[in-house]
């Protein structure tokens, strides 16, 4: 049974001041719940912050980008090495907020995807469609293309020790989530499309959902078989309603 897992991912909010009390509220609620792992992406600025307030702890700290190079004249660029320095476990990678905003390919996020891995970090590698794929009933083949450029590229077993998060794009920042039958059949497609070149990768990646999960609608996405937790955005930045979601997963 893969245990579940939960991920902040907190965008481009909060300051020092803010975070402290969002992360003095994470340890308090969230330390307890010890039948989940819990993860905090933070913006790059706060990660030594987020290291300090949570080492010793059973709440991770990670990213929401990296470099695809390792070292060099890259400016305002940040390598997984320099995450690896303050301890950071996970990082995001192709985000879609990234990916069309900043035209990441995803032969970019797959350069990005080895470099997290190369550096001991765990890559959250998102993956989904937008709504017009979706009603042309062509989500499948979009999700499939963006694995496949790493499976090409590095094999399936990459994945073994990655996750995944199905994001579809309508469902992020909108209030309206996939419903939970909508989920579970990704995800048992990504699943399934893993088994068939590395049965273990497949049994032991865990695949997230994200994309307005909120306390309420928590419970029967997580439920769902093929669901091992969650990406969370908004609700993530208020620690009842995240708290909420992460008890959902009992
Ligand atoms: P929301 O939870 O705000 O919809 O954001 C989801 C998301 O993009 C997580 O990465």
């Amino acid at each position: 049974m893969r245990q579940k897992l939960m991920v902040a991912n907190w965008k481009m909010h909060g300051n020092l001041a803010t975070n402290k009390q969002l992360l003095e509220a994470y340890i308090e609620k969230l330390s307890p719940l010890n039948y989940l792992q819990v993860v905090v992406c933070v913006p790059y600025p706060y990660l030594a912050q987020a290291q300090s307030m949570l080492q010793n702890t059973n709440i991770a700290w990670g990213a929401q980008n990296i470099s695809k190079d390792a070292v060099g004249a890259f400016t305002g660029e940040v390598s997984a090495a320099m995450l690896k320095d303050f301890g950071a476990s996970y990082v995001v990678i192709g985000h879609s907020e990234r990916a069309t905003a900043y035209c990441e390919s995803d032969e970019n996020i797959a350069t990005k995807f080895m470099q997290a891995q190369t550096h001991g970090l765990i890559p959250i590698l998102c993956v989904g469609e937008t709504l017009i794929e979706r009603e042309a009933g062509v989500m499948q083949m979009v999700v499939a293309k963006q694995l496949d450029t790493i499976i090409n590229l590095y094999g399936a077993a990459v994945f073994a020790n990655a996750v995944i998060s199905y994001e579809p794009i309508w469902a992020i920042g909108t209030g309206l989530a996939a419903s939970a039958e909508q989920a579970q059949s990704m995800h048992e497609f990504i699943r399934g499309r893993i088994a068939k070149l590395d049965q273990a990768a497949a049994a032991s990646l865990k695949i997230l959902y994200g994309g307005s999960v909120n306390p309420q609608n928590a419970v029967q996405l997580l439920v769902m078989q093929d669901i091992d937790g969650g990406l969370i955005g908004k609700c993530s930045l208020n620690a009842q309603e995240f708290e909420g979601i992460c008890r959902a997963a009992a």
